[in-house]
């Protein structure tokens, strides 16, 4: 048997009935909004990954950093023979954490709503490890995951700052239903940008070389080509705000002139005034008192919290009570 496996929770056309379901709910209602993950088809993923790379966005280096330095006390700590990554992209920062926890690590159970990301980053990982199990999941993290039988202990990670791209409420059900995937003793492994001067935060989302502006229409392509819609990505302009209040940066694409954008699938005609804008994304930025708190609502414990040397990203390990 090959160590490399992909199973996918649901069919495919349920993937579909959730991106209509998705677009004819959030382009109705007002504010227009649509959910995050539908960045992410194959070329989302790809510009995700230039992302990464680029100048201004610093919580995948920052990230990095504490990985590299918090591998070891990660694995002593937790002892995990199988780690579950929730939106593991490519699972390139993960490797620092897989060659901490071999040998004993069994298995590792990659799981993202980008097919593409799995097969690319799950292959390499089988090469390099050849004694370690690659079992990945095409899913989505927010509808209840049902996970392989795998050895414990079972370390859950979710990493990038992705728990940001949730809503407060959304959270919740989300810290409730990994806290379910986990028995007494087993550990979520959760990385959170920080809160922050609004300068650093917004370039990081508003990038010189327009990688995030051409991540943030991507959007429109998927509702194009999944849909039929006849959205002109050049009619938009992307934004990058910080939020105060609610201490999150806001995505949003604006309409740059009045247009009426064909949905055929949906049997909908889409209207936008001039300067009218879609809620593509939020990311969330937080402090320790808020990670704490949500996580010990769903009976997490955080027990350490880690920041790089700049304190612009914090790692915290927290244990199933
Ligand atoms: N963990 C990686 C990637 C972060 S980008 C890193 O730290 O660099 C967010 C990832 O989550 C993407 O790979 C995206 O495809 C995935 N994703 C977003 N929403 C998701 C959902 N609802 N269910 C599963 N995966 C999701
Ligand atoms: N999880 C990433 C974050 O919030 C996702 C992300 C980075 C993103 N840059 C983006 C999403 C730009 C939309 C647009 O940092």
């Amino acid at each position: 048997m090959s160590p490399y496996r992909l199973s996918r929770t649901l069919p495919a056309d349920a993937t579909a009935a959730a991106l209509r379901a998705d677009v004819s709910h959030g382009l109705t209602c007002s504010p227009k909004q649509l959910p995050p993950k539908w960045f992410y088809d194959a070329r989302g993923s790809e510009l995700f990954e230039r992302i990464t790379e680029l100048p201004e966005y610093y919580p995948t280096r920052a990230e990095r950093e504490i990985l590299i330095e918090r591998a070891s006390e990660i694995a002593s700590l937790t002892r995990a023979r199988t780690l579950v990554e929730l939106g593991s992209g490519s699972s390139a920062k993960t490797r620092h954490l897989i060659e901490a926890l071999l040998p004993e690590l069994a298995v590792y159970v990659p799981v993202d709503v980008s097919e593409s990301a799995l097969d690319q980053a799950g292959n390499a990982l089988v090469v390099e490890h050849p004694g370690l199990a690659v079992h990945a999941l095409v899913a989505d993290f927010q509808a209840g995951l049902a996970l392989p039988e795998t050895p414990g202990p079972r370390l859950v990670a979710f990493l990038g700052g992705t728990i940001g791209n949730l809503l407060p409420e959304e959270r919740a059900v989300f810290h409730a239903s990994v806290a379910e995937l986990l028995s007494p003793g087993d550990a979520l492994l959760l990385g959170t940008d920080l809160v922050k001067d609004e300068a650093t935060l917004v370039a990081a989302y508003d990038d010189a070389q327009g990688v995030t502006a051409a991540f943030n229409k991507n959007v429109l392509s998927v509702l194009n080509r999944e849909l039929g819609a006849d959205f002109d990505p050049a009619d938009f302009d992307h934004v990058a705000l910080w939020d105060s209040e609610h201490e999150w940066i806001e995505m949003r694409l604006r309409a740059r002139t009045e247009l009426t954008a064909k949905i055929p699938a949906l049997d909908l005609a889409v209207h936008f005034a001039a300067g009218e804008e879609l809620r593509t994304e939020v990311s969330a930025k937080f402090r320790w008192e808020r990670v704490r708190a949500e996580l010990a609502a769903a009976e997490l414990d955080l027990r350490q919290w880690w920041t790089d040397s700049a304190g612009r990203f914090a790692l915290s390990l927290a244990v199933r009570l």
